[in-house]
């Protein structure tokens, strides 16, 4: 079999979403759009990915920072031809195969991907183009074939015919090529007459009639070599993705009371008897058990939640772990790193950063927890802060098993509290509390009897 590298298109600005940013880092579903192509690409273990860039190629570069994928920059942006020109220094001594992809072509599936691949190798043909036949082709290139079927070339909308827009085939731009063969025919390719620019669909009418030949694959689902271009494009594109991942998790035994206002992600796992309420969003690679309910309003990206726990409405969760039998909310916010055991409570308009709550603990009500250790079977009472930050630096906390704190207590930290111990309520503790103490830090009360009404009766007078 021969060596496949994968290519991908990323350079172009994207001028029809009016953007500052390059149309490739845009944000589906929480990810740049771009990564959504690589991660299609990953099944192949390709021998090198490489990502053309050109507009704000840093930005591009971040977007994929974490992946194995190497930069080529085509640092004026001439057309989709003129990209693939400048891959080759890198590709040289290279003599396989070549599957090229849109950067902005985010539904695309492995699965497609493969059976491109797989036709491509089976006819040994020098070409092979992905081709989708679609009810709306507006915008897309068109596949001409002769009345015997047999593809002859591509013809972008603007220098189509009147009869060849009525083509309803078109191009997805995606393509399996020969190196080799691609390297040589785009030396032949002419800038176009209409925007000047080098197409790279032109390749398959220059290798048509050389050994090998070309052809066309049909992709069986149309849906997902759908391109953005324009802002509309991608508010499509989330139309159809949260709706594959809704019927996807239907299908595997979860409840979505309203799948039309369940926004999930295509990476998300649920569990059976889970229960998502409307206006749930579920990014990144997050992960949620087997009966566990997740209430209106709630943002959860690149998190794991466990079994039969309970997510009220409004909260926001990034990066963090719960775990099974937990209740979290309503109005919680968990910043990354936020990890709660089994069975913790963490109640309304609490914020847990970078800590690690104990089992059957519970942090009910208007806490800040940061950069804090808390043991098991602990209780944090109301508008109690760790405070961690000094202006400079961040301070740890620890709190050990069966410790009680009082409401709105402030815990200077760095400080630890000792197993079993109770800090009484309002108080700033700045210094270690031993086990199964009691700590008092605030001052001490002053009742001066009748005091009040003296008061009351001079001002009256006064
Ligand atoms: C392209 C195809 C069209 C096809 C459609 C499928 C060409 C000429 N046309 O049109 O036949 O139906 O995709 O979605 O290829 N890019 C570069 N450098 C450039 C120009 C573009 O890297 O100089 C990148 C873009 O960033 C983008 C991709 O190539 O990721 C496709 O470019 P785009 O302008 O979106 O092409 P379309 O007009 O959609
Ligand atoms: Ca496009």
């Amino acid at each position: 079999m021969n060596d496949l590298c994968t290519v991908i298109l990323a350079a172009g600005q994207g001028t029809r979403m009016r953007s500052k940013l390059p149309k490739v880092t845009h944000l589906v579903a929480g990810m740049p759009m771009i990564a959504y192509v690589v991660e299609a690409c990953r099944s192949f273990r390709a021998k090198r990915t490489l990502v053309i860039v050109g507009y704000q190629a840093d930005s591009v570069e971040e977007a994929l920072a974490d992946e194995a994928v190497e930069f080529v920059c085509q640092p004026e942006q001439r057309g989709t031809a003129h990209a693939l020109l400048y891959t080759r220094e890198a590709l040289t001594g290279f003599d396989g195969d070549l599957l090229v992809v849109s950067g902005d072509t985010p539904l695309l599936t492995s699965a497609t991907l493969d059976g491109l691949l797989q036709a491509h190798r089976e006819a040994r043909a020098l070409a092979t183009v992905l081709t989708a036949e679609v009810a709306e082709p507006t915008g897309y290139g068109r596949i001409v074939r002769s009345a015997r079927g047999e593809l002859l070339r591509i013809v972008e909308e603007l220098e189509a015919t009147p009869q060849e827009r009525q083509l309803h085939e078109i191009n997805a731009g995606v393509y399996c090529f020969s190196a080799l063969a691609l390297f040589d025919a785009l030396q032949a390719i002419r800038p176009s007459a209409v925007k000047g620019e080098l197409y790279l669909p032109d390749a398959i009418a220059l290798l048509r009639d050389r050994d090998g030949g070309v052809q066309a694959c049909r992709a069986s689902d149309p849906d997902e070599v759908r391109g953005v271009n324009t802002r509309a494009d991608l508010a499509e594109i989330h139309r159809l993705l949260w709706r594959r991942a809704a019927l996807r998790l239907l299908a595997e035994g979860v409840t979505i009371l309203d799948p039309a206002h369940a926004y999930i992600g295509p990476f998300v796992r649920i569990g059976p008897d889970s229960i998502l309420y409307p206006n749930v969003t579920l990014e990144g690679q997050t992960v949620i058990g087997e009966g566990t309910t997740i209430h209106s309003g709630c943002r959860i990206r690149n998190s794991t939640v466990g079994d039969d726990t309970v997510i009220l409405d409004g909260c926001i969760i990034q990066e963090s772990q719960i775990g099974d039998g937990c209740q979290v909310g309503p109005y919680a916010h968990l910043r990354p790193q936020a990890t709660l055991r089994q069975r913790v409570k963490v109640g309304n308009f609490v914020e847990v950063k970078k800590s690690v709550i104990g089992e059957e603990s519970k942090i009910p009500h208007l806490s800040y927890i940061g950069d804090t250790s808390i043991g098991e079977r602990v209780n944090i009472g109301a508008g109690t802060i760790t405070c961690n930050y000094d202006g400079f630096t961040k301070h740890q906390t620890v709190i050990e098993d069966d410790v009680f704190v009082g409401s709105n207590a402030s815990l200077v930290a760095p400080i630890s509290v000792g197993r079993g111990a109770i800090i009484a309520a309002g108080s700033t503790i700045t210094e270690d509390v031993p086990a199964n103490a009691l700590a008092f830090g605030r001052a001490q009360q002053v009742n001066k009897t009748g005091f009040a009404a003296t008061f009351r009766s001079k001002e009256r007078k006064g």
